[in-house]
């Protein structure tokens, strides 16, 4: 893997997305970013200490049938590495945040370009946040009581998106689907699914062997749901 560095940038994606010849598997990581981006446009504050990162993954490392699969998968690499790393148990918020307790670690933005995809990860490790926008954010400093080493984290990260990739293309989609079954922050809970214009209330029943979000409606029939531009929250 290749790494580029940045102490500054308004996006490592938007860095990755202008690259001319875009080659896979190069990470870019930054120290800070001044315009770092969320998922369904909203902004991702980038300050001191956390890793924020990009890496460039080539669409053929995929059938075009699993694309779909693409943030579970993603998410699924992050969520092992954190575990293995802090051994504290991580989980999966439909599609791809990394969840600890009730409170968000990580998160992921994955973009398409040309024959590429920009799969941008911001992990909370020391890093300040309680700012507006990290309300509901936790670093891992504060769940293991210690300061872990950014690059090593970014680096550890992106081999195992590699990996999980390997692992996709070796036929096992089988036991990241378990793994990520087990992990499952949404699991039975009450939940709100906001999409463009409309919510609708539903209770989370688990994520279906093609990567949507199954749910239960308020009739009580089972739907199935595409991530896409779409939000998911906790019915409190
Ligand atoms: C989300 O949870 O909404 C996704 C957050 C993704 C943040 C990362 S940080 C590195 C990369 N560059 C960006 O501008 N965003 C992603």
């Amino acid at each position: 893997m290749d790494y580029i560095h940045f102490e500054n940038i308004d996006s490592t994606n938007n860095y990755a997305k202008t690259i001319s010849n875009k080659k896979e598997w190069t990470v870019i990581y930054a120290d800070i970013q001044n315009g770092g981006r969320g998922r369904n446009g909203k902004s991702w504050v980038s300050s001191k200490g956390g890793a924020w990162f990009t890496i460039i993954i080539g669409d053929n490392q995929i059938k075009i049938d699993d694309y779909g699969k693409i943030p579970l998968l993603i998410g699924a690499a992050v969520r092992d590495y954190l575990s293995f790393k802090t051994s504290k148990n991580f989980t999966i918020k439909w599609p791809n945040d990394i969840y600890y307790e009730d409170k968000k670690c990580s998160g992921i933005l994955i973009e398409k370009i040309e024959n590429y995809f920009i799969a941008g990860i911001g992990i909370n490790i020391n890093n300040k946040i309680g700012e507006k926008g990290t309300e509901n954010g936790i670093v891992l400093k504060e769940i293991c009581s210690i300061e872990y080493d950014v690059i090593e984290i970014i680096k550890g990260v992106a081999e195992n998106i590699k990996y999980y990739f390997e692992k996709i293309k070796l036929g096992k989609w089988q036991e990241i689907y378990v793994e990520i079954s087990g992990k499952d922050y949404l699991f039975g809970k009450d939940i709100i699914i906001f999409e463009s214009l409309s919510e609708k209330k539903a209770v989370a029943n688990g994520i279906s062997y093609d990567g949507r979000l199954k749910i239960k409606n308020q009739k009580g029939m089972e739907e199935e749901i595409l991530s896409g531009d779409i939000s998911v929250k906790i019915n409190k």
